[in-house]
């Protein structure tokens, strides 16, 4: 059995978390479940990010503690994830000691190699990013990332050999095809990696900021949080700790980061692990930002979508749906009510929702409840064969897109059938079947809807798991804990299923 090991950021814990935060969650539980139906070993993991001056800041403004405030921020992230269905095996928080541990052992190590040096820094700092930048890189005196003000220092810190590993990073680069994604992102790391890389400041002076990992050879500073927080991807899989686990999981699979935190992804992470000896991730999936309209999403604009009333209002797997159907993964895209009550009204609510009642309504009236027997089908007509064809090869159509981390298109082919079959229902009229008493006919045409709801519920599953599973109930197929590949084959619901119509998936949602 092979294993997957796929990553989310450790999001900060200094205000509640947004859609931005959910967007990456919904997106790593997809290809989570994807890969543990294909029978793969899955370790998913998500976490946060709890040091550093912004979270101090944040728990200065609600007078308390750091760790105080931390520790009541954090379960507002867990409850989300419950609420999204999130099937993380591993939450780490960077305050805990597992990650401590493994962070004093890594500064240590490249400390003890000489990548690691104290020198003196001078130039412009940017609080709410954390990151330094010289006066060539401002943009109109402001932080060229985030647009803000930054304030000049002067000061002792410790240094990490970034500049030494350039050329390895580039020559792996382009090496390794599948590294960074999309390829928009990988040129655009390569075209930054143009230009001489700086070492990398990896302290914070005490005196400026207490609210961080201890450096181990300097009482009089502690750890950038950047450096601290991305070694949580070796840390939660038993580095230093758990040998056998941390063999079978590094590298991981894929970090799922947004594009924003991309080069310290790409360029920082990779070249820390090289110089702990250590393999890089096998693909970091950088996507894209959602906005309101074209404008960004901010506190101070106060447009930010919040997740949790998304979900009261319309309902879980609408809301996951929705992000991964809209826009194809990997470019922003801008968010709406009314586009989000589009797709429940014409994908969930039309398509969908309405082929799993006409077929159980059919059921009902015609056979009551129970699934009929339908005869040998090499003797099916064209369009019936034409739709078989479909359902068979939905689990290799699914693969494909999830393979290339495209859940659109993934989507799109469970659509595709869905259609089919809507068609197909039309084409057939089996009221005019069962008027004209073609009785095998009609058993036919039933049974192979039959199917063809089965294979989508089974499709669905990591996408939209309670509609997976609300279908899976209706269409009295005993609900299976455990999907597997070998129910995307056809013929695997047994005659004389009883079956149980219940309310419709997804009722249409007025604007
Ligand atoms: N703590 C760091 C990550 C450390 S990983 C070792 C961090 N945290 S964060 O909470 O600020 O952001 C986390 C993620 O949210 C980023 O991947 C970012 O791209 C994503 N998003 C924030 N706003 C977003 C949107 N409006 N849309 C989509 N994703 C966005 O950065």
């Amino acid at each position: 059995m092979s294993k997957f090991y796929i990553t989310t950021p450790l999001y900060y814990v200094n205000g509640n978390p947004h859609i931005g935060h959910s967007y990456t969650n919904v997106a790593c539980d997809t290809l989570a479940r994807f890969r543990r139906i294909q029978g793969k070993e899955v370790l998913f993991v998500t976490g946060t990010d709890e040091h550093g001056q912004k979270i101090k800041e944040a728990a200065e403004a609600s007078a308390m503690e750091p760790k105080v405030f931390v520790d009541k921020v954090v379960p507002r992230f867990k409850e989300l994830w419950q609420k999204l269905n999130i099937s993380y095996d591993d939450f780490i928080r960077t305050t805990e000691p597992r990650h401590e541990k493994v962070v004093l052992n890594i500064l240590e190590m490249f400390y003890g190699n000489d990548d690691l040096y104290e020198g003196e820094y001078s130039g412009w700092y940017c609080t709410p990013c954390e990151s330094f930048w010289t006066k060539a890189q401002l943009v109109e005196d402001k932080c060229p990332d985030c647009k803000r003000p930054v304030e000049h220092i002067k000061e002792k810190n410790f240094f990490f050999r970034l500049s030494k590993y350039q050329k390895w990073l580039v020559d792996y680069i382009n090496a390794h095809e599948d590294f960074i994604l999309p390829v928009i992102r990988r040129n655009e790391i390569l075209s930054f990696l143009q230009n001489p890389l700086n070492d990398l400041c990896v302290s914070r002076p005490r005196a400026r900021l207490s609210w961080g990992i201890p450096m181990p050879f300097s009482e009089d500073h502690v750890t950038y949080v950047w450096f601290d927080a991305l070694i949580n991807y070796i840390s939660v899989c038993g580095y230093a700790e758990d040998k056998e686990k941390f063999e079978k999981f590094w590298p991981a699979d894929v970090h799922m980061i947004g594009k924003d935190i991309l080069r310290m992804h790409a360029v920082n992470w990779p070249i820390m692990l090289h110089a702990a000896g250590l393999e890089p991730p096998k693909t970091i999936f950088a996507h894209g930002w959602w906005t309101i309209g074209e404008d960004k999403m901010s506190k101070s604009k106060g447009n930010i979508v919040n997740p949790m009333e998304m979900v009261d209002r319309f309902g879980v797997d609408a809301y996951r749906f929705f992000l991964l159907r809209e826009v194809p993964f990997g470019v922003d895209g801008a968010f709406s009510e009314t586009a989000l009550i589009n797709r429940i009204n014409s994908d969930l609510a039309n398509d969908l929702g309405n082929l799993l009642q006409r077929t159980l309504s059919m059921i009902d009236k015609y056979f009551s409840s129970v699934v009929p027997e339908r005869r040998p089908v090499e003797k099916a007509d064209d369009i019936t064969r034409n739709m078989i064809r479909a359902a068979k090869n939905l689990g290799a159509a699914v693969t494909a897109g999830m393979d290339k981390i495209d859940f659109s298109q993934s989507l799109s082919a469970i659509w595709q059938l869905i259609n089919i079959a809507n068609k197909f229902i039309e084409q057939k009229a089996p009221w005019k079947l069962s008027k004209e008493k073609k009785t095998d006919e009609l058993k036919d045409m039933l049974y192979d809807l039959c199917e063809v709801l089965r294979v989508v519920s089974v499709a669905l599953w990591p996408f939209l798991p309670s509609t997976s599973e609300e279908m899976a109930r209706q269409l009295g197929l005993e609900d299976k804990e455990k999907r597997t590949m070998e129910l995307f084959s056809w013929g695997k619901t047994n005659p004389g299923t009883k079956i149980n119509k219940d309310k419709p998936l997804f009722p249409r949602v007025e604007k």
